[in-house]
């Protein structure tokens, strides 16, 4: 089943997708050929439309490649039948920009829910990922009452709830503040640190590459460009609130 080289988690071979559009067809990516090495985190940078969103898609299968293959821990996705393709996306987490919590549900209610879609209890489990993002205080209350950071935290940990090995995330800090993206960051740092999670983060925003990624691959409308390696010096941590808001008035 496997010819990836066991450090890869994702490997694009020469993958296509492109979507008709009834005279015109969009070509979302073309030729993207590569590799995300397993336990890094991976930066997916590009401006509108260059996509990135069509890429994690075709990386947790809910898409498939018009042509080329995308292997996800050795396995072709497109190859699996549906009960085969729902296991391996139970290893695959997502994290999306806009949160996407369950309104009427407590934050304890929106991290059990992947393990309840799988007939699973771990009240454990939930109370451990509570805990590593930070929010057990507020376990009860419903993402209404939570800060947009706070939210992001749920979903997080939701995402990391069934352990996964590769957490996807789609523009997880387009809609926070410099501090609490800051603070989003450092999350996804400890959950490759604390679980060898390999993170997938699509982003516009090239200071969060910096910070947290080891490496990134750069996309012009569908076509990858290059993958750029961010050095170690370059990964910093942003500085506290008050700092970030004295810098800036000062300057
Ligand atoms: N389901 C679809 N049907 C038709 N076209 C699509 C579909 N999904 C994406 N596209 C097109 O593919 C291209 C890439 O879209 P994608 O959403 O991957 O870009 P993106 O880099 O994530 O952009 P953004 O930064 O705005 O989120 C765009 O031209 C988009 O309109
Ligand atoms: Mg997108």
């Amino acid at each position: 089943m496997s010819d990836a080289p066991e450090s890869a988690a994702v490997i694009f071979e020469r993958v296509a997708r492109r979507f008709e559009r009834g005279e015109h067809a969009v070509d979302a990516l073309s030729d993207v050929s590569l590799e995300i090495p397993r336990g890094s985190i991976f930066g997916v940078l590009g401006e509108s439309g260059a996509g990135k969103s069509t890429l994690l898609r075709l990386m947790n299968g809910l898409d498939h490649p018009t042509s080329g293959r995308v292997l996800v821990s050795g396995i072709d996705l497109a190859a699996l039948g549906s009960r085969e393709l729902r296991a391996m996306r139970h290893r695959i987490g997502v994290v999306f920009q806009h949160f996407n919590l369950v309104g009427n549900l407590t934050v304890r209610a929106n991290i059990a829910l992947p393990l309840r879609l799988q007939h699973r209890r771990d009240s454990e489990r939930v109370a451990a990922m509570m805990e590593f993002v930070g929010l057990s205080a507020l376990s009860s209350r419903f993402p209404a009452q939570l800060s947009g950071g706070q939210q992001q935290r749920v979903a997080i940990a939701r995402a990391l709830v069934t352990d996964p090995e590769l957490l996807l995330c789609d523009e997880p800090t387009s809609a926070l503040d410099t501090h609490t993206t800051a603070e989003i960051l450092d999350l996804l740092q400890a959950t490759r640190a604390e679980f060898g999670t390999t993170v997938a983060l699509v982003t516009h925003e090239l200071d969060a590459v910096r910070a947290v990624c080891d490496s990134a691959a750069v996309f012009e409308r569908g076509r990858l460009l290059d993958v750029v390696g961010v050095p170690r010096t370059a990964q910093h941590r942003e500085p506290r609130y008050i700092d970030h808001v004295r810098s800036r008035l000062a300057s």
